[in-house]
């Protein structure tokens, strides 16, 4: 166990501190599955600082639920300075004159850090507001979070609040670096810093810029009755507190910074999304109280999405790998939130036809929570005399096959999957993909090659490349040819679930394939399955099912499916380790909210000890485990199908019971060993 800790310890460094791996992420999986299975086995050995102690919470893939001493109340907000002078004098009206705080709203996630004695020693998610997760340890990497407080005058314990954001320069980084490894990239530094907060990676965390801004005291003893007065001591015990602050005393005041906060905010490195005003005497806080959510001293003046107006040049047509049609406008390059934009994306044909976008318009550009900005509207006073409505195309850009519409779908596709070749290369490429087979070397422009020396037709031939014939090609030499085989010999070991997401299959993202394949266990049980068998699958719904279904209908899919299985693809997925069989044969439902655990939390438990989850209440199930507010419509149906309802505690004591008795039979001695039956996934340092 010392040796591989040790040998776990280097390999974790050469991966993040000196950027040089010596093992691939299997091997190092390996080795750390293989000291846990040890920890497992001797639990009396386990060294408290053990490389696997950084993964518990990786592996349940969760993090500890806890409850927020104050609750995390929300903010009203308005887009109407009209409304806001309305709060204003209601406020005058209940009090008379008071201080307000103008600050600018950053756009990021909500945190509450706790601090005892000078120390950080909880940093907690907003959540739903009375519970959020404890991420404690990714929110330590973050460089202007202090660990410890300077100066004097905290009180011994008191939680102080604010937003981590992703500044403008990180998240350009991160969304540089996912592209260039094929990922996909993030929507805005929002989503950005929320996602990052919960990377179960501390190391991960670390390395992706995080900011923090604190603007809310809570607790006892406080140095000053202000609002601002804390804001001010917070700063001075080393807390990030934003400068662009301003006690006003007028609603023009209160307007002037709005005002010039809506064009300055243009130049900071952060995102903003409006201005927060809140009551700075806490006594007057005490008066107005809060509602049920948010409280009544303060409000958020949000400013508008930002839109420019500019002409529409034409619109190209992407083909996406699963044949969906994207009509992508070209514009006369505007200036919008900081960047120049000179395409948009306009959904479909029924938008195009819904806002009578032509060529030749001026339209409205906006940015949303998109990464390429929308067409909102068009200018109809600066409409061109002789425009004529937009006429969508009715065949393939690429290969010419005519399109098609499915039902319910306001896309148009291009049926022609086996020959039109965006989707191939896109299929291909998918299916190279990191979070897919992670085939190293092959990028867009080699399978572009590939493709146009006849190499490459579709997945399978992939298995059928020789380093030969690769090295002789044009750009690529001998190295990269090697590198390329490699990466497919190691892609036989790719789990199954990821087998499956690599294939394509339309809706089945990497979500649905390993709930799938937990499902079903093979590749071979999927294909067999009929439609309403694949909808019993958790989050399987009857539109992924009839994808599903119609992918293995063709013929073209079943072949390259056996040339995979030929070429020694994982086709099922690893056994697993059970915690117990207490459930084996038996379909759950887990429905409702659960105390302390998340409803993935109970899913997995359910599988760790056997169990299937369905998604669905039918007469296939054996038992369901109700929470909080489990749906009347499931309840009655549960009923009416006879089916038991056991609430949370006694679903565990029905597991725990049952892995109490079996433990003489070695494979089922790991009681509350969930976590090691999840399989592990990636890298977890
Ligand atoms: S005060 C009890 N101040 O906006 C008052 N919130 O839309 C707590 N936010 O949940 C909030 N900047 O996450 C406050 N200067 C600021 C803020 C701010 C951003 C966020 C915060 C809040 C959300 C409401």
């Amino acid at each position: 166990m010392r040796q591989l800790e040790d040998m776990l310890e280097y390999h974790s460094r050469k991966y993040y501190i000196d950027n040089a791996p010596e093992i691939s992420d299997f091997e190092f999986d390996t080795l750390l599955r293989e000291l846990q299975d040890l920890e497992a086995q001797h639990p009396d050995e386990v060294n408290p600082n053990s490389p696997t102690k950084r993964v518990g919470s990786d592996i349940t893939n969760s993090f500890k639920s806890v409850e927020h001493r104050y609750p995390m109340l929300s903010l009203a907000n308005t887009y109407s300075s009209e409304e806001l002078g309305e709060w204003i004098d209601r406020i005058t009206k209940e009090i008379g004159e008071v201080e307000f705080v103008a600050e600018l709203k950053f756009d990021g996630t909500a945190i509450s850090l706790t601090y005892e004695n000078g120390a950080l020693s909880r940093a907690v998610t907003r959540g739903d507001g009375r519970r959020g997760d404890d991420v404690t340890d990714n929110v330590r990497t973050i460089a202007t979070i202090p660990l410890r407080l300077m100066g004097e005058g905290y009180p011994s314990l008191f939680e102080i609040r604010g937003e981590i954001y992703m500044p403008y320069a990180s998240f350009d980084k991160l969304n540089t670096e996912r592209e260039a490894q094929g990922e996909p990239l993030l929507a805005n530094p929002r989503n950005a810093a929320a996602g990052t907060l919960k990377q179960q990676s501390s190391q991960v965390v670390a390395r992706r810029g995080l900011a923090c801004t604190l603007y809310h005291i809570a607790g006892d003893n406080l140095p000053s009755d202000t609002h601002y007065g804390n804001l001010m001591a917070a700063r001075e015990w080393g807390f990030p507190v934003s400068s662009h602050i301003k006690v006003c005393r007028t609603r023009k005041e209160i307007e002037e910074f709005i005002a010039y906060w809506d064009t300055e905010r243009k130049s900071l490195p952060y995102a903003t999304d409006g201005i927060v005003i809140k009551v700075n005497d806490y006594a007057y806080q005490r008066t107005l109280g809060t509602t049920a959510k948010a409280p009544r001293w303060a409000v958020a003046y949000k400013f508008q999405a930002e839109r420019a107006l500019t002409r529409l040049l034409s619109v190209d047509f992407q083909v996406g790998r699963t044949g969906a049609i994207t009509p992508v406008a070209n514009l006369d390059p505007v200036q919008l939130a900081g960047t120049v934009v000179k395409r948009a994306s306009i959904h479909n044909a029924q938008q195009i036809a819904a806002l009578d976008i032509r060529l030749g318009d001026m339209v409205y550009v906006e940015k949303g929570g998109e990464i390429i900005p929308k067409i909102t509207e068009v200018e109809l006073s600066e409409r061109p005399a002789e425009s004529k409505p937009f006429e969508y195309i009715t065949h393939c850009p690429e290969c010419g096959a005519e399109l098609v519409r499915y039902e319910g779908e306001a896309k148009h596709y291009c049926p022609n999957t086996a020959e039109c070749k965006p989707q191939i290369i896109g299929r291909i490429s998918h299916f190279v993909s990191r979070k897919a087979m992670d085939i190293e070397g092959l990028g867009g422009e080699t399978i572009e090659l590939l493709w146009e020396n006849g190499l490459l037709r579709d997945i399978s031939d992939i298995y059928s490349l020789d380093p030969i014939q690769l090295a002789a090609l044009p750009r690529l030499g001998d190295k990269s040819a090697a590198n390329i085989m490699e990466g497919i010999r190691r892609s036989k070991e790719v789990t199954f679930e990821r087998v499956l997401f690599a294939l394509g299959i339309r809706f089945v993202g990497e979500t649905t394939a390993k709930y799938l394949a937990g499902h079903f266990l093979s590749l071979d049980a999927i294909a067999s399955a009929t439609t309403e068998e694949l909808a019993e699958a958790e989050e399987v719904g009857s539109k992924i099912a009839v994808a599903i279904t119609e992918y293995f209908a063709q013929e073209h899919n079943r072949n390259i499916i056996e040339r995979l299985r030929s070429a020694g693809l994982r086709f099922e997925a690893a056994a697993k380790s059970l915690a117990s069989e207490a459930l084996k044969g038996k379909n759950v439902v887990i429905s409702g909210k659960f105390v302390g655990r998340s409803r993935d939390d109970m899913k997995a438990m359910v599988e760790a000890h056997g169990g299937k989850c369905l998604a669905a209440v039918s007469a296939n199930v054996d038992f369901i485990v109700a929470g909080e507010n489990m749906g009347p419509a499931k309840l009655q149906k549960a009923e009416k199908l006879g089916i038991t309802i056991l609430d949370e505690e006694r679903f565990m004591v029905l597991i725990n019971n049952n892995t109490d008795g079996a433990d003489d039979t070695p494979a089922e001695s790991a009681p509350h060993q969930e976590a090691s039956a999840t399989p592990i996934q990636g890298r977890l340092f």
